[in-house]
Protein backbone atom coordinates (compact mmCIF):
# COMPACT_ATOMS: atom_id res chain seq x y z
CA UNK A 1 0.00 0.00 0.00
CA UNK A 2 1.76 3.23 -1.18
CA UNK A 3 2.13 5.67 1.82
CA UNK A 4 -0.24 8.93 1.50
CA UNK A 5 3.23 11.05 0.44
CA UNK A 6 3.13 8.78 -2.21
CA UNK A 7 -0.31 8.47 -3.42
CA UNK A 8 -0.15 12.38 -3.21
CA UNK A 9 2.13 13.17 -5.32
CA UNK A 10 0.77 10.21 -7.99
CA UNK A 11 -2.61 12.48 -8.06
CA UNK A 12 -0.52 15.59 -8.54
CA UNK A 13 0.62 14.40 -11.63
CA UNK A 14 -2.64 13.69 -13.04
CA UNK A 15 -3.68 16.87 -12.10
CA UNK A 16 -5.83 16.43 -8.97
CA UNK A 17 -4.10 18.43 -6.33
CA UNK A 18 -7.29 19.29 -4.33
CA UNK A 19 -7.78 15.70 -3.64
CA UNK A 20 -4.09 15.32 -2.75
CA UNK A 21 -4.27 18.15 -0.64
CA UNK A 22 -6.99 16.86 0.93
CA UNK A 23 -5.27 13.39 1.55
CA UNK A 24 -2.61 14.77 3.19
CA UNK A 25 -4.32 16.36 5.98
CA UNK A 26 -6.87 13.79 6.29
CA UNK A 27 -6.30 12.10 9.76
CA UNK A 28 -8.21 8.97 11.42
CA UNK A 29 -9.55 5.55 10.32
CA UNK A 30 -11.73 7.74 7.10
CA UNK A 31 -8.46 8.90 6.07
CA UNK A 32 -6.97 5.41 5.67
CA UNK A 33 -10.18 4.00 3.99
CA UNK A 34 -9.91 6.92 1.10
CA UNK A 35 -6.36 6.03 0.95
CA UNK A 36 -6.99 2.19 0.07
CA UNK A 37 -9.84 3.13 -1.93
CA UNK A 38 -8.37 5.23 -3.92
CA UNK A 39 -5.20 2.68 -4.40
CA UNK A 40 -7.44 0.60 -5.88
CA UNK A 41 -7.84 2.66 -9.32
CA UNK A 42 -5.25 2.68 -11.90
CA UNK A 43 -4.56 6.49 -11.51
CA UNK A 44 -2.97 6.93 -15.16
CA UNK A 45 -5.80 4.65 -16.73
CA UNK A 46 -8.70 7.55 -14.74
CA UNK A 47 -6.70 10.62 -15.77
CA UNK A 48 -6.93 9.64 -19.53
CA UNK A 49 -10.86 8.78 -19.20
CA UNK A 50 -10.91 12.31 -17.51
CA UNK A 51 -9.43 13.61 -20.55
CA UNK A 52 -11.21 11.90 -23.10
CA UNK A 53 -14.32 11.95 -21.06
CA UNK A 54 -14.40 15.66 -19.50
CA UNK A 55 -15.17 19.01 -20.37
CA UNK A 56 -12.96 18.68 -23.89
CA UNK A 57 -15.11 15.32 -24.74
CA UNK A 58 -16.46 15.48 -28.37
CA UNK A 59 -18.80 13.34 -29.36
CA UNK A 60 -18.07 11.33 -32.57
CA UNK A 61 -20.21 12.16 -35.72
CA UNK A 62 -22.87 9.45 -36.73
CA UNK A 63 -21.16 7.11 -38.42
CA UNK A 64 -22.48 7.57 -42.44
CA UNK A 65 -22.04 3.64 -43.48
CA UNK A 66 -24.74 2.79 -40.80
CA UNK A 67 -27.55 0.47 -42.52
CA UNK A 68 -30.12 -2.36 -40.73
CA UNK A 69 -28.02 -5.19 -39.70
CA UNK A 70 -28.93 -8.84 -41.76
CA UNK A 71 -30.84 -11.45 -39.25
CA UNK A 72 -32.14 -15.02 -39.54
CA UNK A 73 -35.75 -14.08 -39.88
CA UNK A 74 -38.33 -16.00 -37.74
CA UNK A 75 -40.04 -17.63 -40.39
CA UNK A 76 -36.91 -18.30 -42.62
CA UNK A 77 -36.96 -21.99 -43.78
CA UNK A 78 -33.76 -21.84 -45.75
CA UNK A 79 -31.65 -23.17 -42.79
CA UNK A 80 -31.64 -26.29 -41.23
CA UNK A 81 -33.37 -24.86 -37.55
CA UNK A 82 -33.52 -29.10 -36.59
CA UNK A 83 -29.86 -29.35 -37.47
CA UNK A 84 -28.93 -26.11 -34.98
CA UNK A 85 -30.78 -27.39 -32.50
CA UNK A 86 -29.56 -31.09 -32.27
CA UNK A 87 -25.96 -29.64 -32.32
CA UNK A 88 -27.39 -27.68 -29.48
CA UNK A 89 -28.48 -29.39 -27.86
CA UNK A 90 -25.36 -31.66 -27.75
CA UNK A 91 -23.10 -28.78 -26.58
CA UNK A 92 -25.59 -28.70 -23.58
CA UNK A 93 -25.71 -32.40 -22.97
CA UNK A 94 -22.07 -31.93 -23.41
CA UNK A 95 -22.14 -29.71 -19.78
CA UNK A 96 -20.75 -26.94 -22.01
CA UNK A 97 -23.10 -24.32 -21.70
CA UNK A 98 -23.77 -22.05 -18.44
CA UNK A 99 -26.11 -19.02 -18.13
CA UNK A 100 -24.83 -15.60 -17.18
CA UNK A 101 -27.16 -12.89 -15.36
CA UNK A 102 -26.23 -9.29 -15.23
CA UNK A 103 -28.51 -8.32 -12.16
CA UNK A 104 -26.29 -4.96 -11.24
CA UNK A 105 -29.30 -2.82 -11.01
CA UNK A 106 -32.21 -2.26 -8.26
CA UNK A 107 -35.66 -2.15 -8.67
CA UNK A 108 -35.95 2.00 -7.78
CA UNK A 109 -37.69 2.69 -10.85
CA UNK A 110 -40.18 -0.18 -10.13
CA UNK A 111 -40.41 1.29 -6.85
CA UNK A 112 -38.73 -2.05 -5.19
CA UNK A 113 -36.20 -1.27 -2.45
CA UNK A 114 -33.92 -4.15 -3.20
CA UNK A 115 -32.32 -6.18 -5.93
CA UNK A 116 -34.54 -6.26 -9.07
CA UNK A 117 -33.89 -10.08 -9.20
CA UNK A 118 -35.76 -10.50 -5.92
CA UNK A 119 -39.02 -8.23 -7.64
CA UNK A 120 -41.81 -10.36 -7.64
CA UNK A 121 -42.88 -11.14 -11.27
CA UNK A 122 -44.80 -14.14 -11.97
CA UNK A 123 -48.33 -13.79 -12.98
CA UNK A 124 -50.15 -15.82 -10.33
CA UNK A 125 -47.82 -16.46 -6.88
CA UNK A 126 -45.53 -13.71 -7.92
CA UNK A 127 -42.48 -15.41 -7.77
CA UNK A 128 -39.45 -13.23 -7.90
CA UNK A 129 -37.60 -12.85 -10.95
CA UNK A 130 -34.35 -14.44 -9.75
CA UNK A 131 -36.99 -17.80 -8.54
CA UNK A 132 -38.23 -17.98 -12.27
CA UNK A 133 -34.84 -18.29 -14.09
CA UNK A 134 -33.90 -21.21 -10.95
CA UNK A 135 -36.38 -23.28 -12.12
CA UNK A 136 -35.99 -22.75 -15.71
CA UNK A 137 -32.20 -24.00 -14.87
CA UNK A 138 -33.70 -27.05 -13.10
CA UNK A 139 -35.70 -28.07 -15.65
CA UNK A 140 -33.46 -27.77 -18.15
CA UNK A 141 -30.83 -29.48 -16.55
CA UNK A 142 -33.38 -32.07 -15.68
CA UNK A 143 -34.31 -32.36 -19.23
CA UNK A 144 -30.55 -32.63 -20.67
CA UNK A 145 -29.62 -34.83 -18.24
CA UNK A 146 -26.80 -32.31 -17.67
CA UNK A 147 -25.24 -29.65 -15.12
CA UNK A 148 -25.99 -25.64 -16.27
CA UNK A 149 -24.03 -23.96 -13.77
CA UNK A 150 -25.34 -20.20 -13.40
CA UNK A 151 -22.88 -16.42 -13.11
CA UNK A 152 -24.75 -13.82 -11.19
CA UNK A 153 -22.86 -10.52 -11.77
CA UNK A 154 -24.34 -8.19 -9.17
CA UNK A 155 -22.75 -4.71 -7.84
CA UNK A 156 -21.48 -3.24 -4.53
CA UNK A 157 -25.30 -1.70 -4.10
CA UNK A 158 -26.78 -5.32 -3.94
CA UNK A 159 -24.34 -8.11 -3.89
CA UNK A 160 -24.78 -9.07 0.16
CA UNK A 161 -28.61 -8.64 -0.36
CA UNK A 162 -28.81 -11.01 -3.49
CA UNK A 163 -26.58 -13.59 -2.01
CA UNK A 164 -28.59 -13.58 1.12
CA UNK A 165 -31.57 -14.08 -0.71
CA UNK A 166 -30.52 -17.08 -2.78
CA UNK A 167 -29.60 -18.39 0.39
CA UNK A 168 -33.15 -18.04 2.61
CA UNK A 169 -34.26 -19.23 -0.70
CA UNK A 170 -32.25 -22.39 -0.21
CA UNK A 171 -30.66 -21.31 -4.26
CA UNK A 172 -34.77 -22.44 -5.11
CA UNK A 173 -33.47 -26.21 -5.08
CA UNK A 174 -30.38 -25.35 -7.39
CA UNK A 175 -27.14 -26.42 -6.26
CA UNK A 176 -25.08 -23.67 -4.36
CA UNK A 177 -21.80 -25.35 -6.13
CA UNK A 178 -23.33 -24.36 -9.42
CA UNK A 179 -24.05 -20.66 -8.80
CA UNK A 180 -21.60 -18.08 -8.95
CA UNK A 181 -21.66 -14.83 -7.97
CA UNK A 182 -19.57 -11.78 -8.31
CA UNK A 183 -19.20 -7.63 -8.66
CA UNK A 184 -18.79 -5.76 -11.28
CA UNK A 185 -16.54 -2.89 -10.79
CA UNK A 186 -17.19 0.87 -10.03
CA UNK A 187 -15.88 3.68 -12.24
CA UNK A 188 -14.64 6.95 -10.24
CA UNK A 189 -17.34 9.90 -10.91
CA UNK A 190 -15.56 13.54 -11.51
CA UNK A 191 -16.72 17.47 -12.11
CA UNK A 192 -17.64 17.73 -15.65
CA UNK A 193 -15.85 21.00 -15.87
CA UNK A 194 -12.70 20.94 -13.55
CA UNK A 195 -12.64 17.05 -14.14
CA UNK A 196 -11.55 16.77 -10.10
CA UNK A 197 -12.89 13.36 -8.63
CA UNK A 198 -15.61 13.64 -6.24
CA UNK A 199 -15.88 12.56 -2.71
CA UNK A 200 -19.17 10.68 -1.68
CA UNK A 201 -18.32 11.77 2.16
CA UNK A 202 -15.23 12.83 3.72
CA UNK A 203 -13.65 8.97 3.65
CA UNK A 204 -15.01 7.63 -0.04
CA UNK A 205 -14.93 8.67 -3.72
CA UNK A 206 -18.18 8.95 -5.62
CA UNK A 207 -18.28 6.34 -7.75
CA UNK A 208 -20.84 3.65 -10.04
CA UNK A 209 -21.04 1.00 -11.09
CA UNK A 210 -19.29 0.76 -14.19
CA UNK A 211 -22.06 -0.39 -16.57
CA UNK A 212 -22.79 -4.25 -17.60
CA UNK A 213 -19.70 -4.18 -19.76
CA UNK A 214 -17.93 -4.23 -16.50
CA UNK A 215 -18.85 -8.02 -16.72
CA UNK A 216 -16.19 -9.12 -18.70
CA UNK A 217 -13.01 -7.73 -16.30
CA UNK A 218 -15.43 -9.12 -13.55
CA UNK A 219 -15.13 -12.59 -14.84
CA UNK A 220 -12.02 -12.33 -15.19
CA UNK A 221 -10.84 -10.60 -12.10
CA UNK A 222 -13.24 -12.29 -9.54
CA UNK A 223 -12.32 -16.04 -10.81
CA UNK A 224 -15.87 -16.91 -12.59
CA UNK A 225 -13.71 -17.23 -16.31
CA UNK A 226 -11.36 -19.28 -14.48
CA UNK A 227 -14.09 -21.80 -13.20
CA UNK A 228 -16.09 -21.51 -16.82
CA UNK A 229 -12.37 -23.09 -18.16
CA UNK A 230 -12.13 -25.49 -15.17
CA UNK A 231 -15.41 -26.90 -16.05
CA UNK A 232 -15.03 -26.57 -19.41
CA UNK A 233 -17.66 -24.62 -20.42
CA UNK A 234 -17.80 -23.01 -23.72
CA UNK A 235 -20.33 -21.05 -24.57
CA UNK A 236 -22.48 -18.79 -22.22
CA UNK A 237 -26.22 -17.77 -22.62
CA UNK A 238 -26.36 -13.96 -21.29
CA UNK A 239 -29.39 -12.88 -20.66
CA UNK A 240 -30.99 -9.63 -18.18
CA UNK A 241 -32.21 -9.81 -14.64
CA UNK A 242 -35.64 -7.68 -16.14
CA UNK A 243 -36.99 -10.37 -18.67
CA UNK A 244 -38.75 -13.12 -17.07
CA UNK A 245 -39.76 -14.68 -20.53
CA UNK A 246 -36.05 -14.95 -22.06
CA UNK A 247 -35.47 -18.88 -22.92
CA UNK A 248 -32.44 -18.57 -21.44
CA UNK A 249 -31.46 -22.15 -22.77
CA UNK A 250 -32.15 -22.27 -26.10
CA UNK A 251 -30.60 -24.80 -28.21
CA UNK A 252 -31.40 -23.76 -31.53
CA UNK A 253 -29.75 -20.09 -30.78
CA UNK A 254 -26.59 -21.74 -28.84
CA UNK A 255 -26.40 -24.33 -31.98
CA UNK A 256 -27.00 -21.69 -34.80
CA UNK A 257 -24.54 -19.64 -33.07
CA UNK A 258 -21.74 -22.17 -32.65
CA UNK A 259 -21.81 -24.04 -35.53
CA UNK A 260 -23.07 -22.04 -38.56
CA UNK A 261 -20.84 -20.80 -41.26
CA UNK A 262 -21.63 -17.38 -40.81
CA UNK A 263 -20.82 -16.88 -37.44
CA UNK A 264 -17.56 -16.86 -35.78
CA UNK A 265 -19.16 -18.61 -32.80
CA UNK A 266 -18.01 -15.63 -30.79
CA UNK A 267 -20.82 -12.80 -29.90
CA UNK A 268 -24.30 -13.67 -31.63
CA UNK A 269 -27.81 -12.27 -30.38
CA UNK A 270 -31.58 -12.09 -30.48
CA UNK A 271 -33.60 -9.49 -31.72
CA UNK A 272 -37.65 -9.04 -32.31
CA UNK A 273 -39.07 -6.74 -34.49
CA UNK A 274 -39.88 -3.09 -33.20
CA UNK A 275 -43.31 -2.42 -31.77
CA UNK A 276 -42.76 1.15 -32.76
CA UNK A 277 -40.02 3.67 -34.10
CA UNK A 278 -39.47 4.86 -30.83
CA UNK A 279 -39.35 1.82 -28.89
CA UNK A 280 -36.97 2.11 -25.82
CA UNK A 281 -34.60 -0.82 -27.17
CA UNK A 282 -31.02 -0.93 -28.71
CA UNK A 283 -30.97 -1.46 -32.65
CA UNK A 284 -28.78 -4.31 -34.62
CA UNK A 285 -27.20 -1.85 -37.38
CA UNK A 286 -24.53 -2.81 -39.75
CA UNK A 287 -21.44 0.14 -39.20
CA UNK A 288 -18.51 0.06 -41.31
CA UNK A 289 -17.58 -4.33 -41.73
CA UNK A 290 -19.10 -5.10 -38.52
CA UNK A 291 -22.61 -5.57 -37.06
CA UNK A 292 -23.65 -3.38 -33.46
CA UNK A 293 -26.03 -2.56 -31.25
CA UNK A 294 -26.76 1.12 -31.73
CA UNK A 295 -28.45 2.24 -28.30
CA UNK A 296 -31.93 3.82 -28.65
CA UNK A 297 -30.69 7.28 -27.35
CA UNK A 298 -27.87 7.00 -30.09
CA UNK A 299 -29.61 6.22 -33.20
CA UNK A 300 -30.77 9.76 -35.14
CA UNK A 301 -34.83 9.97 -35.18
CA UNK A 302 -34.54 10.36 -39.09
CA UNK A 303 -33.16 6.76 -39.29
CA UNK A 304 -35.38 5.46 -36.71
CA UNK A 305 -37.71 6.73 -38.18
CA UNK A 306 -37.13 5.78 -42.31
CA UNK A 307 -39.27 2.91 -43.42
CA UNK A 308 -39.33 0.69 -46.53
CA UNK A 309 -41.62 0.51 -49.80
CA UNK A 310 -44.04 -1.63 -47.51
CA UNK A 311 -43.98 1.37 -44.59
CA UNK A 312 -42.00 -1.23 -42.43
CA UNK A 313 -39.33 0.06 -40.11
CA UNK A 314 -35.71 0.11 -42.18
CA UNK A 315 -34.28 -0.40 -38.57
CA UNK A 316 -36.45 -2.63 -37.14
CA UNK A 317 -33.99 -4.83 -35.12
CA UNK A 318 -34.76 -4.41 -31.60
CA UNK A 319 -32.13 -5.42 -29.00
CA UNK A 320 -33.84 -7.83 -26.30
CA UNK A 321 -30.50 -8.21 -24.64
CA UNK A 322 -30.14 -11.71 -25.17
CA UNK A 323 -26.93 -13.00 -26.41
CA UNK A 324 -24.41 -16.08 -26.54
CA UNK A 325 -21.25 -15.31 -25.97
CA UNK A 326 -18.19 -17.60 -25.95
CA UNK A 327 -15.72 -18.23 -23.19
CA UNK A 328 -12.87 -17.84 -25.67
CA UNK A 329 -14.44 -14.27 -26.99
CA UNK A 330 -14.92 -12.96 -23.26
CA UNK A 331 -11.48 -13.95 -22.30
CA UNK A 332 -9.51 -12.14 -24.88
CA UNK A 333 -11.94 -8.97 -24.41
CA UNK A 334 -10.72 -8.89 -20.49
CA UNK A 335 -7.49 -9.71 -21.51
CA UNK A 336 -6.00 -8.35 -24.76
CA UNK A 337 -5.71 -4.34 -24.47
CA UNK A 338 -6.23 -4.73 -28.37
CA UNK A 339 -10.23 -5.51 -27.43
CA UNK A 340 -10.72 -2.71 -25.20
CA UNK A 341 -14.41 -1.72 -24.95
CA UNK A 342 -15.28 2.07 -25.08
CA UNK A 343 -17.05 3.68 -22.57
CA UNK A 344 -20.50 5.19 -22.27
CA UNK A 345 -20.67 8.86 -20.61
CA UNK A 346 -23.38 10.52 -18.82
CA UNK A 347 -24.01 13.82 -17.11
CA UNK A 348 -25.58 13.51 -14.00
CA UNK A 349 -26.77 15.23 -10.13
CA UNK A 350 -23.49 13.58 -8.03
CA UNK A 351 -23.84 15.01 -4.18
CA UNK A 352 -20.20 15.17 -3.13
CA UNK A 353 -18.61 16.19 -0.13
CA UNK A 354 -16.25 19.90 -0.73
CA UNK A 355 -12.79 19.11 0.40
CA UNK A 356 -12.10 22.76 0.27
CA UNK A 357 -15.35 24.05 2.70
CA UNK A 358 -15.88 20.37 3.76
CA UNK A 359 -19.72 21.12 3.31
CA UNK A 360 -22.10 18.36 1.81
CA UNK A 361 -23.00 19.91 -2.05
CA UNK A 362 -26.53 18.84 -3.14
CA UNK A 363 -26.28 19.85 -6.61
CA UNK A 364 -29.46 21.59 -8.57
CA UNK A 365 -28.29 20.45 -12.02
CA UNK A 366 -25.85 17.91 -13.70
CA UNK A 367 -22.39 18.16 -12.13
CA UNK A 368 -20.73 15.05 -12.51
CA UNK A 369 -19.47 12.25 -15.68
CA UNK A 370 -20.48 9.10 -15.01
CA UNK A 371 -18.60 6.36 -17.32
CA UNK A 372 -19.66 2.73 -18.30
CA UNK A 373 -19.47 0.48 -20.74
CA UNK A 374 -22.14 -1.64 -22.90
CA UNK A 375 -21.56 -5.76 -22.98
CA UNK A 376 -22.57 -5.72 -26.50
CA UNK A 377 -20.39 -3.37 -28.06
CA UNK A 378 -17.81 -6.61 -27.69
CA UNK A 379 -20.37 -7.33 -31.05
CA UNK A 380 -18.44 -5.32 -33.14
CA UNK A 381 -14.96 -6.90 -32.34
CA UNK A 382 -16.62 -10.34 -33.54
CA UNK A 383 -15.03 -11.20 -37.06
CA UNK A 384 -18.50 -12.46 -37.71
CA UNK A 385 -21.35 -11.99 -35.71
CA UNK A 386 -25.33 -13.44 -36.06
CA UNK A 387 -28.20 -12.32 -35.05
CA UNK A 388 -31.78 -14.32 -34.71
CA UNK A 389 -35.10 -13.11 -34.91
CA UNK A 390 -37.75 -14.26 -32.52
CA UNK A 391 -41.22 -14.15 -31.21
CA UNK A 392 -41.80 -11.26 -29.13
CA UNK A 393 -44.59 -12.64 -26.97
CA UNK A 394 -42.42 -16.02 -26.43
CA UNK A 395 -39.37 -14.23 -25.35
CA UNK A 396 -39.61 -10.68 -24.09
CA UNK A 397 -41.97 -9.42 -21.12
CA UNK A 398 -39.20 -7.07 -19.60
CA UNK A 399 -40.28 -5.41 -16.45
CA UNK A 400 -38.51 -1.88 -16.26
CA UNK A 401 -41.17 0.84 -14.94
CA UNK A 402 -43.87 1.31 -12.44
CA UNK A 403 -46.55 1.76 -14.76
CA UNK A 404 -47.20 1.73 -18.30
CA UNK A 405 -45.02 0.23 -21.13
CA UNK A 406 -42.61 -2.86 -19.76
CA UNK A 407 -44.30 -2.33 -16.49
CA UNK A 408 -45.10 -5.33 -14.25
CA UNK A 409 -48.79 -5.11 -15.99
CA UNK A 410 -47.58 -5.24 -19.52
CA UNK A 411 -44.78 -8.36 -18.06
CA UNK A 412 -47.83 -10.13 -16.52
CA UNK A 413 -50.01 -10.06 -19.81
CA UNK A 414 -47.31 -11.13 -21.87
CA UNK A 415 -46.53 -13.88 -19.49
CA UNK A 416 -50.38 -15.19 -19.85
CA UNK A 417 -49.90 -14.53 -23.02
CA UNK A 418 -47.32 -17.09 -23.88
CA UNK A 419 -48.73 -19.55 -21.37
CA UNK A 420 -52.70 -18.98 -23.54
CA UNK A 421 -50.46 -20.03 -26.64
CA UNK A 422 -48.71 -23.10 -25.91
CA UNK A 423 -51.56 -23.99 -24.58
CA UNK A 424 -53.76 -23.38 -27.38
CA UNK A 425 -51.01 -25.35 -29.21
CA UNK A 426 -52.16 -28.23 -27.16
CA UNK A 427 -55.85 -27.92 -27.88
CA UNK A 428 -56.63 -25.83 -25.31
CA UNK A 429 -59.58 -23.59 -25.38
CA UNK A 430 -58.74 -20.24 -24.09
CA UNK A 431 -61.03 -16.92 -23.45
CA UNK A 432 -60.22 -13.84 -25.31
CA UNK A 433 -61.32 -10.39 -24.36
CA UNK A 434 -62.96 -8.58 -27.42
CA UNK A 435 -59.63 -7.02 -28.44
CA UNK A 436 -58.43 -10.43 -28.76
CA UNK A 437 -56.28 -10.06 -25.49
CA UNK A 438 -56.19 -13.66 -23.17
CA UNK A 439 -59.38 -13.30 -20.48
CA UNK A 440 -57.58 -15.34 -17.91
CA UNK A 441 -54.11 -15.32 -15.51
CA UNK A 442 -52.01 -18.34 -16.40
CA UNK A 443 -49.01 -19.39 -14.49
CA UNK A 444 -47.05 -21.99 -16.19
CA UNK A 445 -44.32 -22.84 -14.32
CA UNK A 446 -41.25 -23.93 -16.37
CA UNK A 447 -40.80 -27.04 -13.93
CA UNK A 448 -44.13 -28.16 -15.89
CA UNK A 449 -42.73 -27.02 -19.44
CA UNK A 450 -40.35 -25.22 -20.80
CA UNK A 451 -41.57 -25.72 -24.78
CA UNK A 452 -45.41 -26.64 -25.88
CA UNK A 453 -44.18 -30.42 -26.02
CA UNK A 454 -43.71 -30.97 -23.19
CA UNK A 455 -47.12 -30.24 -21.81
CA UNK A 456 -48.09 -33.18 -23.69
CA UNK A 457 -47.16 -35.17 -21.01
CA UNK A 458 -49.83 -33.40 -18.38
CA UNK A 459 -53.35 -33.26 -17.75
CA UNK A 460 -54.58 -30.45 -19.13
CA UNK A 461 -58.28 -28.81 -18.84
CA UNK A 462 -60.32 -28.74 -21.94
CA UNK A 463 -60.68 -24.71 -21.74
CA UNK A 464 -59.97 -22.18 -19.15
CA UNK A 465 -62.76 -19.90 -17.25
CA UNK A 466 -62.79 -16.28 -18.65
CA UNK A 467 -61.67 -14.54 -15.64
CA UNK A 468 -59.71 -17.13 -13.65
CA UNK A 469 -56.53 -17.39 -12.57
CA UNK A 470 -54.45 -20.71 -12.24
CA UNK A 471 -51.17 -21.76 -11.76
CA UNK A 472 -50.07 -24.97 -14.20
C1 LIG B 1 -31.32 -2.39 -22.12
C2 LIG B 1 -30.38 -2.20 -23.31
C3 LIG B 1 -31.14 -2.01 -24.61
C4 LIG B 1 -32.07 -3.20 -24.81
C5 LIG B 1 -33.01 -3.34 -23.61
C6 LIG B 1 -33.84 -4.61 -23.73
C7 LIG B 1 -28.53 -1.09 -22.20
C8 LIG B 1 -27.66 0.10 -22.10
N1 LIG B 1 -29.53 -1.03 -23.04
O1 LIG B 1 -31.96 -1.14 -21.89
O2 LIG B 1 -30.25 -1.94 -25.71
O3 LIG B 1 -32.80 -3.03 -26.00
O4 LIG B 1 -32.26 -3.44 -22.40
O5 LIG B 1 -34.62 -4.77 -22.61
O6 LIG B 1 -28.29 -2.10 -21.57
N2 LIG B 1 -27.00 -3.75 -15.29
C9 LIG B 1 -25.97 -4.20 -14.51
N3 LIG B 1 -25.00 -3.31 -14.16
C10 LIG B 1 -24.98 -2.02 -14.56
C11 LIG B 1 -26.04 -1.57 -15.39
C12 LIG B 1 -27.04 -2.45 -15.73
O7 LIG B 1 -25.93 -5.37 -14.11
O8 LIG B 1 -24.04 -1.27 -14.21
C13 LIG B 1 -28.06 -4.70 -15.68
C14 LIG B 1 -29.39 -4.42 -15.03
O9 LIG B 1 -29.54 -5.12 -13.81
C15 LIG B 1 -30.36 -4.93 -16.09
C16 LIG B 1 -29.62 -4.70 -17.41
O10 LIG B 1 -28.27 -4.56 -17.08
O11 LIG B 1 -30.53 -6.34 -15.98
C17 LIG B 1 -30.17 -3.57 -18.27
O12 LIG B 1 -29.86 -2.34 -17.77
P1 LIG B 1 -30.75 -1.06 -17.98
O13 LIG B 1 -29.92 0.10 -17.64
O14 LIG B 1 -32.03 -1.24 -17.24
O15 LIG B 1 -30.99 -1.02 -19.58
P2 LIG B 1 -32.31 -0.63 -20.40
O16 LIG B 1 -32.46 0.84 -20.50
O17 LIG B 1 -33.46 -1.38 -19.88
Amino acid sequence: MPPVATLASQLESIGQSKLAIYLQGATGSGAQLLLDEISKFNLEQVATYIKQYGSQFVASPPDETISPAPYFALNDTSWDRALYQSKGEELIKAGKVACFTVAGGQGSRLGFNGPKGCYPTSCVNNKSLFEMFAQTIYANQRKYSTTIPWYIMTSPLNHEQTQSFFKEHNHFGLDPDNIMFFQQGVMPSFDKETGDLLLSDPAHLATNPDGHGGAYKALHVSGALEDMQSRGIEQLSYFQVDNPNAKIIDPVFIGLHAFSPESSAEFSSKMVAKASWNEKVGVFCRVGDHLAVVEYSDLPEELAQMTNEQGELMFNAGSIAIHTISVKFIDQIATDPKYALPFHRAVKKVPYFDTQTGQHVDPSEPNAIKLEQFVFDAMSLADNSIVLETDRVEEFAPVKNATGTDSIITSKQLQSQRAANWLIARGVSIPTNPDGSVNATIELSPITALCPEDLDSEQLPDAIKPGSSITL
